[in-house]
C-alpha cells in the first residue's frame, strides 16, 4: 500500500474513533478560544491506535506540538501512525518494532525535548529519570503497571516531576480496564484462535478491573471460568460472583485456556508448562510481557512456528501449548485494542490532565497525584450527556439528610 493510501485509511480510522469519542470534541471545541496547550512540547508513549490518534488531533488543536512512540512494540497500527506523520506529528512508530528500535524510538521522542509526557507503562517516564532528562514540567500515566512502577519511584525519593495517575479516575479503570479490555481481549482471543468459549475451561490469573472484565465476558458465552488470585478478598468476590476459585496448581492439568490479568510477572512459570493439557492456549491482558514465563517457553521448546501472525505453537514436554502474540498484550496485539466509546473517557481524563499539569506544575510536587476530582466528575458528566442519559439531583431536603446525624 502507497504512503498516500496508508495515510488515507489511517485518516478514516481517525474519523470512525472520533464518531464514537464526542467527548474528546466537546473538550477540544469548549477550549479552542484560549488554546491551552499553546507552546507546549507533549511526549507521547501510547499504543499507536486510531483511539490514540484521536487524543493527538485534539492536543494539536489546543496548541501542543507532538511527538509519539509506541507503548509496545507489537501494537502500532501503520495507518494511524502514517496520518498523524502526516498532520506533522513527530511519530517514531511502526507494526512489529524489534526490542532494540522500540527502546530507540522512546529515545527519539526524548530527543524532541518534551515538556509534558503521557506514558502507557512508564516505560518512556522510567528513561527519562535514568537520563536524568531536564526541562519536564510533569507527566501522565495510563495503566495499573505503569502506575506501580512510578509510586516506587516516588517511595524511594527520585521522582523528579508530578505526575497524574490517569489509571485512578474512577471514569477510568472501571470503564476502560473492565469493560474495554474485558471485551476486547475476548475478542482478541477469538480473532487469533476462532475457538469456540461455550464449555471450555479457562483460568482467569487475576480478579481486578481487567479480570472483573475478562471474566464476565467468558462467561457470558458459556466458558466455565475459574480465577485465581493472591489478594483475598478480590478472591471472596470472585466466589461470591459464582467462579471457581482455585490454586493454580489445582487447576494448571484441566484448563484449556489460561489469561493472565495481574501486573506480576512469572504467574504462568516453566513448572506449570510441564503439567498442562495438550493444546492448551495461554494469553497475557497485563500490560507486560512477562506474566507468562515466555522465554523459558520459547528456550525449553523442541519446536515452535507460526500457525497464523501472532499465534504459535510450540512443542514442549511432550505436548503442543499455543501463546497468543508472543505473550504481549493480546487486546492490542491480536486486534484493535479498547473501544473508542471507553477510550474516549480515559482520554477526555489524559487530555484535561495535561492540560492541568500545563496551568499548575509551578504549585504541583514531585509526587504521584490522583486525577483531580472535578475532572474525574466532568468526565463522567459528559459522558452521561452523550449517551443522552439523564440523572437525578439530591433534593434540597436529602442534602440535608445527608448531613445529618
Ligand atoms: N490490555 C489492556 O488494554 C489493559 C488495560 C488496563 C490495564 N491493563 C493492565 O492489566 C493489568 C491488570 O490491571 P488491573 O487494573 O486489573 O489491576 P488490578 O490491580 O485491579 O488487578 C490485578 C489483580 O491481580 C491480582 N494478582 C497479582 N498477582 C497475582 C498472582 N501472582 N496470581 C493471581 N493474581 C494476582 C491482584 O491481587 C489483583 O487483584 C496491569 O498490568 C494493567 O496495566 C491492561
Amino acid at each position: 500500500m502507497s504512503n498516500i493510501e496508508l495515510i488515507d485509511r489511517g485518516r478514516k480510522s481517525w474519523e470512525w474513533a472520533n464518531f464514537h469519542m464526542g467527548i474528546i470534541n466537546a473538550i477540544v471545541s469548549g477550549n479552542l478560544g484560549n488554546k491551552p496547550l499553546k507552546g507546549l512540547k507533549l511526549g507521547l508513549s501510547l499504543h499507536v491506535t486510531k483511539e490514540t490518534s484521536v487524543l493527538v488531533i485534539a492536543a494539536l488543536k489546543l496548541g501542543s506540538k507532538v511527538s509519539l512512540c509506541s507503548a509496545n512494540p507489537l501494537s502500532v497500527q501503520e495507518d494511524v501512525a502514517a496520518f498523524l506523520s502526516s498532520k506533522g506529528v513527530e511519530v517514531y512508530a511502526w507494526k512489529n518494532e524489534t526490542d532494540s528500535e522500540y527502546s530507540d524510538n522512546l529515545n527519539r521522542v526524548l530527543e524532541t525535548g518534551p515538556q509534558i509526557i503521557t506514558d502507557d507503562g512508564s516505560n518512556l517516564h522510567i528513561l527519562a529519570h535514568n537520563k536524568k532528562i531536564q526541562g519536564i514540567l510533569g507527566g501522565t500515566e495510563e495503566t495499573t503497571s505503569g502506575l506501580t512502577r512510578l509510586r516506587a519511584l516516588e517511595d524511594y525519593g527520585k521522582l523528579l516531576y508530578p505526575v497524574i495517575g490517569v489509571n485512578e479516575a474512577r471514569t477510568k479503570h472501571l470503564f476502560d480496564n473492565r469493560f474495554g479490555t474485558g471485551q476486547s481481549t475476548v475478542s482478541s482471543i477469538i480473532n487469533l484462535t476462532n475457538i469456540l468459549i461455550a464449555g471450555k475451561q479457562i483460568v482467569v490469573c487475576g480478579y481486578g478491573h481487567v479480570g472483573k472484565g475478562v471474566t464476565t465476558r467468558l462467561r457470558g458465552m458459556g466458558g466455565i471460568v475459574t480465577v485465581v488470585e493472591v489478594d483475598p478478598i478480590r478472591a471472596l468476590e470472585a466466589y461470591m460472583e459464582g467462579y471457581h476459585v482455585k490454586k493454580i496448581n489445582e487447576v494448571v492439568d484441566k484448563a484449556d485456556i489460561f489469561i493472565t490479568c495481574t501486573g506480576q510477572k512469572n504467574v504462568i512459570r516453566n513448572e506449570h508448562f510441564k503439567k498442562m493439557k495438550n493444546g492448551v492456549i495461554l494469553a497475557n491482558a497485563g500490560h507486560f510481557d512477562n506474566e507468562i514465563e515466555v522465554r523459558k517457553l520459547f528456550s525449553n521448546s523442541s519446536r515452535r512456528y507460526s500457525i497464523k501472525p501472532y499465534l504459535d505453537c510450540l512443542h514442549i514436554y511432550g505436548r503442543k501449548i499455543f501463546l497468543l502474540s508472543s505473550g504481549r498484550v493480546v487486546n492490542l496485539v491480536g486486534s484493535d485494542g479498547n473501544p473508542p466509546e471507553v477510550m474516549a473517557m480515559s482520554f477526555a481524563n489524559q487530555l484535561l490532565s495535561i492540560m492541568h499539569i500545563f496551568r499548575y506544575y509551578r504549585r504541583m510536587k514531585k509526587k504521584v497525584y490522583s486525577v483531580p476530582e472535578n475532572i474525574d466528575s466532568v468526565v463522567a458528566k459528559l459522558s452521561l450527556k452523550y449517551l443522552g442519559i439523564g440523572i437525578d439531583k439530591l433534593t434540597p431536603l436529602q442534602k440535608k439528610y445527608a448531613k445529618s446525624y
